[in-house]
């Protein structure tokens, strides 16, 4: 069996992240599809940081759903699989999915890159602290930030520019490497299985990957409790949460490959 399983938000909002639209939308009565943004960014980074650094926070104190632990157990279970997830967090790494078997599509929200060069790193606090660091000369190099209305936000060792999450943003461009990963695992073939679980598909790519995977006849289920865009092509339509959906629908197909 062949499967692909795409996540957004809806997966994880039972480990108490909130998504990005609809009621939870918002934090201090910001839109956080608003916040995630490079205008956003530009505006007024330390906000910006402060947001990422309280869902960092709440990340670190979550833990893996059913639903987490459910498409793991589909992972360990398919020939061929591949999860093309867009959250952040790091809940399908902890629930035991292996690296190799997902694409972080919008990013790591662990990682802190520079906003200009190339310069990252990875680190779970909760705020942005950078990795003290030598110069090429082998002295230490201040990091320290040079506007005040910016003092908390650290800037890259290499260019001086701000340092931002390591995510992608409304509007910015899917990161290289991941992306090829997607269209390597779609080109080298269909797949008997597509499940679409939690996310609104506001992205063209999502409904696309999840067509062109299941164009041969596969099943397209989604697991929402809403209606999307994906749902007018979907062979199966699961109004439920994906924590309760999940685990039976996995139980299901184990105990029929068992057969
Ligand atoms: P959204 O917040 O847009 O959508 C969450 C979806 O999950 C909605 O369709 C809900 O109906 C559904 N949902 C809520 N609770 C659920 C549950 N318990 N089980 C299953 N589904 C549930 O989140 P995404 O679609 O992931 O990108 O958002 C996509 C992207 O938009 C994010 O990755 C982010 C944002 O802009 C960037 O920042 C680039």
């Amino acid at each position: 069996m062949r499967v692909l399983v795409i996540t957004g938000a809806g997966v994880s909002a039972e480990s108490g992240i909130p998504t990005f639209r609809g009621e939870d939308g918002y934090w201090r009565n910001f839109s956080a599809a608003k916040l995630a943004t490079p205008e956003a960014f530009e505006r007024d980074p330390k906000l910006v940081w402060e947001w990422y650094s309280e869902r960092r926070q709440r990340i670190s104190n979550a833990r893996p759903n059913a639903g987490h632990e459910a498409i793991a157990k589909l992972a360990r279970q398919a020939d061929e699989f591949l999860l093309v997830t867009q959250n952040v967090d790091d809940l399908h790494a902890r629930a035991r999915l292996a690296n190799e078997a997902m694409v972080q599509i919008h990013g790591n929200i662990f990682v802190t890159r520079c906003s200009c060069c190339d310069f990252s790193y990875e680190g779970r606090g909760g705020s942005p602290e950078p990795p003290v660091r030598l110069s090429k000369g082998g002295r230490l190099r201040s990091i320290a930030p040079t506007s005040a209305q910016n003092e908390d936000i650290p800037r890259c060792p290499e260019c001086a520019a701000l340092m931002r999450p390591g995510v992608v943003w409304f509007g910015e461009r899917l990161p290289w490497s991941e992306l090829q990963r997607v269209e390597n695992y779609l080109d080298r073939g269909t797949c008997d299985l597509v499940i679409v679980a939690g996310t609104t598909a506001t992205f063209g790519y999502i409904i696309d990957w999840a067509l062109r995977a299941s164009r041969c006849g596969g099943e397209l289920i989604e697991v929402n409790p809403e209606e999307t865009p994906i749902s007018q092509f979907a062979t199966q339509l699961v109004r439920e949460p994906a924590a309760i959906a999940l685990p039976r629908m996995v139980d299901a197909i184990v105990s029929f490959s068992h057969r």
